[in-house]
């Protein structure tokens, strides 16, 4: 479209991207020889990198997806497997014009399967440090527990991190949680969430992806976010809408994600006209880049081919995602 150049330079903040999300198939089967690991065989899909990538265009739900992320990550063994994975994902965003980047992953994924909680952030940590010093991006990590796992591993998950010292040296910027959503009601999780706010933790939850936009509202309510992963289905609940304007609370969309996964059939369906003229603050992210086939910069794009957004609402936006980020003030000013 004419806007995409001023699209590539427009300053962006990434906020909800899985790293393990963003592991291709070709790095996946790499790093599977590598680590003597075996794909299923029993599924067709894992014939050859093109033949993952090709299943990958016919997602049929959220879960189907998760069902080829979480095979996907047990490729990942060492430290320098997840700073690889990290890297790789930096310098993408980096040549799609993100300058602050605050990413997602999930230590009960490794941990349920041998993989130390040091090693994965160790290997994560040194991407961010990289991606920083080189690429000149802001980076932050965001562990999220995982709702198709029962509360207490959540919790454990949790207190490793805190253990860690993660949260109080900023290796750590938040807690969020993800996974299936449907018939996973958010209230299950208060005792994490309640503990992380005592601690004086940064919060956010995938709600309302495939979920009722009542998620948002047990999200806001009982885990007490300060953010919105997702949201999307805000948009059919005008009264919480309102609030969530009003509040103030920032939702990170992923508009290519949603249509991979048939939150919707099409992008024309995706709210975004409906929470500009709402007021509703959001982000536009990739979610998971390497299975929905699109980063950051397709994602504006997308929007952009559908909703043709003028110049100074796309100046909205940008400032919109600045203000949601949790950088310090500085890094703020430096962003605007
Ligand atoms: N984990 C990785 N991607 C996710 C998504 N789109 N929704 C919920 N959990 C996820
Ligand atoms: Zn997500």
């Amino acid at each position: 479209s004419a806007l995409h150049p001023f699209l590539a330079a427009l300053p962006k903040c990434e906020h909800h991207v899985h790293l393990e999300g963003t592991l291709s198939p070709n790095l996946e089967f790499t790093l599977a020889q590598k680590n003597n690991i075996s794909l299923p065989g029993n599924d067709a899909a894992f014939t050859s990198p093109s033949s993952l990538l090709e299943r990958y265009s016919h997602f049929t739900s959220l879960d189907d997806f998760l069902h080829y992320y979480f095979v996907g990550m047990s490729a990942l063994i060492t430290s320098s497997d997840f700073e690889e994975l990290a890297w790789e994902y930096f310098k993408h965003a980096a040549e799609d014009g993100v300058l602050h980047a605050e990413v997602f992953f999930d230590p009960e994924a490794h941990t349920s399967r041998g993989v130390p909680y040091q090693t994965v952030v160790a290997g994560f940590k040194a991407a961010c440090q990289r991606a920083e010093r080189e690429l000149g991006i802001s980076t932050e990590l965001i562990i999220c527990v995982l709702r198709h796992l029962p509360v207490e591993s959540a919790m454990e998950a949790y207190e490793t991190a805190v253990t860690a010292g993660h949260f109080a040296d900023g290796t750590l910027a938040g807690l969020g949680i993800s996974s299936t959503e449907l018939n996973k009601p958010p209230a299950n999780w208060k005792a994490v969430f309640a503990k992380a706010e005592k601690q004086g933790i940064r919060r956010t939850a995938h709600a309302a992806e495939e979920g009722p936009p009542q998620y948002i509202a047990d999200a806001l309510d009982i885990l007490h976010v300060q953010r919105i992963d997702h949201g999307r289905r805000l948009v059919e609940d005008p009264v919480l809408m309102k609030r969530v304007a009003d509040e103030g609370i920032m939702l990170t969309l992923c508009p290519i994600s949603n249509v991979c996964l048939k939150g919707m059939s099409s992008m024309k369906d995706m709210p975004i006209r409906k929470f500009l003229d709402a007021g509703v603050h959001f982000s536009i992210n990739s979610d998971d880049p390497a299975y929905f086939g699109g980063y950051i910069l397709d994602n504006y794009c997308a929007v952009q081919e559908t909703f043709q957004l003028s110049v100074d609402e796309w100046n909205l936006l940008a400032g919109n995602a600045i203000e949601g980020s949790w950088c310090n003030d500085e890094r703020k000013r430096e962003l605007r």
